[in-house]
C-alpha cells in the first residue's frame, strides 16, 4: 500500500505527463467538432451553399418555407411537398394560451431574446415525448415544425406585449415572412417589402457549426429534447460576439453620428483595442456573402424606392472603408450583422431589440436540422482540458 504522499505524487507525475500529451486550442479555432451535410462555407472565396445550394440562388429562386425543408430533408421539395409543409407551419402558427400568459407574466423590459428562450424551454412540457429516440416520428416532427412555427409568434408577441397591447393572432392563410410581418404591425406589408425580408430570413436560416448551433448540437448530444437543443441556441445567440452584434451594430453607427466621424471614432476604438461591431468572421477571411447580398438589397430598394440613401447607410459605407484600409491585413472585413439592421429598422422598421430574435426565428430552421443530425448520429460531446490549478495537496486537518 503506497503512503498518501506517493500517491498524490504519481498522480500529480500522471496528470502532467497526460496534459504534456495535448494541445489546447483556444476557441476550437479550425478543429472539425462533426460531420455534417447541411450546409458548407468557403472562407477565402466568401462561398455559403446550403446542401451544396448558394445562397446566391436560394435568395433568388427559394422561399424562407422551401430552404427550411432543403435544410432539413436535404432536398428541395416538391411542389406537393412544399405546400403540405406551408400548411402545416400555418395550422402551427398559434402559441398555446398558457405560454402567451407566461409572457404576460413576464418584466416588459425583459429583452426578447431572455423571452424566447424562456417561452421555448416552457413548449416542451406539452411534447413531453418528443425526444431524441424518435427523430422521426410524426410526433417529434411535429415538434420540430412546432418550434419553427412558434418562433415567428412568440417574437412577435413579445414586440405587442413588452407595450401593453394585446398580440395580433397569426393569420392562418400567410407565408411565414408575412405572417411574422402582419402580427408585428397588424396590416398585411406590401408584396415586395415581403420578398426581402423572406431573402432575409434565407440568409439567416443556417450557417455551419457556428457559437449557437454547436450549443444546440452538444445539448442534441446528451439526447436531451428538441426544445432544450434550441433554447441552449438561442441563449448562445443572444451574446454580442455572436448573433446579439446586430443590435450593437445599429448602436455603433448611431454613435458615430455620420461618415465624416467614422475614421477618428474608428480609430480611437483600435487604439483602445475595442473591437467594431459587425466586423469579423473566424471561418471568412473575406467580406461574409450575406453582408454583401444584405448591402445590396439596400441599394436596390433605395434605387427603387426613389429615396436618397440613409445617413445610417452612408456611415456604414464609410466604415466598411475605413475599416478594409484598418483591418483588412488581419482578415476583417463585414459580416452578416454589420448590413442587416439597417435594413430592420429603415425598411420593416423594426426595433433594434428585436433584430437577433428575428434572427433567432430564421435560424430556428437550421437548428432543428442540427438537432435531427446529431440525434441520428450521435456521440455525445464531451471535451477533455489542460489542467493549470493546484497540485494535489493534502487536506489540512488542523
Ligand atoms: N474589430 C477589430 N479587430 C478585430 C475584429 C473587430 N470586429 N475582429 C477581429 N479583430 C482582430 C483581433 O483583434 C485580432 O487582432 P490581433 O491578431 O492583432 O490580436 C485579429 O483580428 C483576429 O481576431 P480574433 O479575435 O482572433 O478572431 P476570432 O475568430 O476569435 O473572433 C469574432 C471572431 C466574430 C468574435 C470577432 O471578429 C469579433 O469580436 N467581431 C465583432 C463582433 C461581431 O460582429 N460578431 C458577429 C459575428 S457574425
Amino acid at each position: 500500500m503506497l503512503k498518501p504522499l506517493v500517491a498524490v505524487d504519481l498522480l500529480f507525475q500522471f496528470n502532467k505527463t497526460n496534459n504534456n500529451m495535448k494541445e489546447y486550442i483556444p476557441g476550437l479555432a479550425d478543429v472539425p467538432a462533426t460531420e455534417s451535410s447541411i450546409s458548407s462555407i468557403d472562407g477565402e472565396k466568401g462561398i455559403l451553399a446550403y446542401r451544396g445550394y448558394s445562397i446566391h440562388d436560394l435568395v433568388k429562386h427559394s422561399t424562407f418555407e422551401e430552404t427550411a425543408l432543403l435544410l432539413i430533408h436535404g432536398e428541395l421539395p416538391t411542389a406537393t411537398e412544399l405546400s403540405d409543409f406551408q400548411s402545416l407551419l400555418q395550422r402551427r402558427y398559434e402559441v398555446k394560451r398558457k405560454i402567451r400568459s407566461l409572457l404576460w407574466a413576464l418584466p416588459s423590459s425583459g429583452h426578447p431574446m431572455d423571452v424566447l428562450q424562456t417561452a421555448i424551454t416552457a413548449m416542451a412540457t406539452f411534447y413531453p415525448d418528443a425526444g431524441a429516440s424518435t427523430p422521426d416520428s410524426a410526433y417529434t416532427q411535429n415538434a420540430l415544425v412546432k418550434i419553427i412555427s412558434n418562433m415567428s409568434t412568440l417574437v412577435a408577441m413579445w414586440t405587442r406585449i413588452s407595450r401593453g397591447y394585446d398580440p395580433i393572432p397569426p393569420s392562418n392563410d400567410m407565408t411565414y415572412a408575412e405572417n411574422f410581418m402582419y402580427m408585428c404591425f397588424g396590416e398585411k406589408a406590401e408584396p415586395e417589402i415581403v420578398k426581402l425580408f423572406d431573402a432575409c430570413l434565407i440568409l439567416h436560416a443556417e450557417h455551419t457549426i457556428n457559437a449557437s448551433t454547436f450549443s444546440a448540437m452538444v445539448t442534441a448530444s446528451t439526447l436531451a429534447n428538441p426544445f432544450s437543443s434550441v433554447a441552449s441556441a438561442v441563449g448562445t445567440l443572444s451574446g454580442p460576439l455572436h448573433g446579439g452584434a446586430n443590435e450593437n451594430v445599429l448602436a455603433m453607427l448611431n454613435e458615430i453620428g455620420s461618415a465624416k466621424n467614422a475614421r477618428p471614432w474608428i480609430e480611437k476604438r483600435l487604439k483602445n483595442k475595442e473591437v467594431i461591431w459587425g466586423m469579423g468572421h473566424r471561418e471568412y477571411k473575406t467580406k461574409d456573402p450575406r453582408a454583401t447580398i444584405l448591402e445590396q438589397m439596400i441599394k436596390d430598394y433605395v434605387k427603387k424606392s426613389g429615396h436618397s440613401t440613409s445617413n445610417l447607410f452612408e456611415t456604414a459605407l464609410e466604415v466598411e472603408k475605413v475599416c478594409e484600409e484598418l483591418l483588412a491585413h488581419k482578415g476583417v472585413y463585414p459580416n452578416v450583422d454589420f448590413y442587416s439592421g439597417i435594413l430592420y429598422s429603415e425598411v420593416f422598421k423594426f426595433t433594434k431589440e428585436h433584430f437577433t430574435p428575428i434572427f433567432a426565428m430564421a435560424r430556428s430552421a437550421g437548428w432543428a436540422a442540427h438537432w435531427h443530425e446529431q440525434v441520428s448520429h450521435n456521440k455525445i460531446f464531451r471535451p477533455t482540458q489542460i489542467y493549470t490549478g493546484s497540485d494535489f495537496r493534502d487536506y489540512p486537518t488542523q
